[in-house]
């Protein structure tokens, strides 16, 4: 897909309250790899991006804090079933709080694959991949700001649990899989580490 003919799709402002309080959340949050087959909506979509890395702030800055604002992760979105979107791979721009398509197709079953054939990358409605370009932090930081992205992926892989628990959805953390074979589905460029995949789905009841 060529950079001039990319969709981009602008999401529906995220909202700021919720019915669930963070302790709430927090007690009951746990690992689901189960999920049932219903899509998502964009505005389930619309929160979970704003989770990990909304702009919450006049001067940019995000949901999860990063080391001197630098913000070394970029977030994509592959998506099988969500309500007003086509299955692909999207990748979240914070500015203007919008899904890029950077690639056509269903990727979900690839992506289990590369991630030792676990079935709930396969099963769930959308997989979140964060990643990390080092690149971003170690000019400032050096050595230390690969441990610093590294601190700040769990940040983010935070939120998104605490916002799917509110949501009434299902994820878990995805650490085991094939880097350059992630690499290669989603596109990424060579400098840029995937680090966590996050399948998400309605939780099968
Ligand atoms: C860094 C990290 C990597 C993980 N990788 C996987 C994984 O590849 N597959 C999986 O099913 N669960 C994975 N998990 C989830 C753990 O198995 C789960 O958090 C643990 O069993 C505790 O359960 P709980 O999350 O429900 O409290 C991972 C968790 C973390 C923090």
């Amino acid at each position: 897909m060529t950079r001039e003919k990319r969709e981009v799709i602008r999401l529906i402002d995220p909202s700021t309250e919720g019915a669930m309080s963070v302790e709430a959340a927090l007690h009951a949050r746990r690992s689901v790899r189960e999920y049932d087959d219903a899509p998502l909506t964009l505005n389930e979509v619309s929160q979970l991006m704003w989770a990990a890395q909304g702009i919450t702030h006049p001067d940019g800055l995000r949901t999860a804090p990063s080391a001197g604002a630098l913000y070394p992760l970029n977030l994509h979105l592959v998506v099988g079933r969500v309500e007003g979107i086509g299955p692909g791979v999207y990748r979240y721009r914070s500015t203007g709080h919008s899904l890029v398509k950077v690639a056509e197709g269903d990727r979900r079953c690839d992506l289990a694959a590369a991630a030792l054939k676990q079935e709930q990358i396969e099963r769930c409605a959308v997989v979140i991949v964060l990643s990390a370009v080092y690149e971003r932090v170690v000019g400032k930081y050096g050595a230390r700001g690969v441990c610093y992205a590294h601190m700040e992926v769990g940040l983010a892989a935070e939120n998104v649990h605490l916002q799917v628990v509110a949501l009434g959805l299902g994820t878990v953390m995805v650490g085991a899989f094939e880097d350059e074979t992630v690499q290669d589905i989603l596109g990424m460029v060579s400098n840029e580490k995937p680090l966590v995949l996050m399948p998400v789905g309605r939780r099968r009841e």
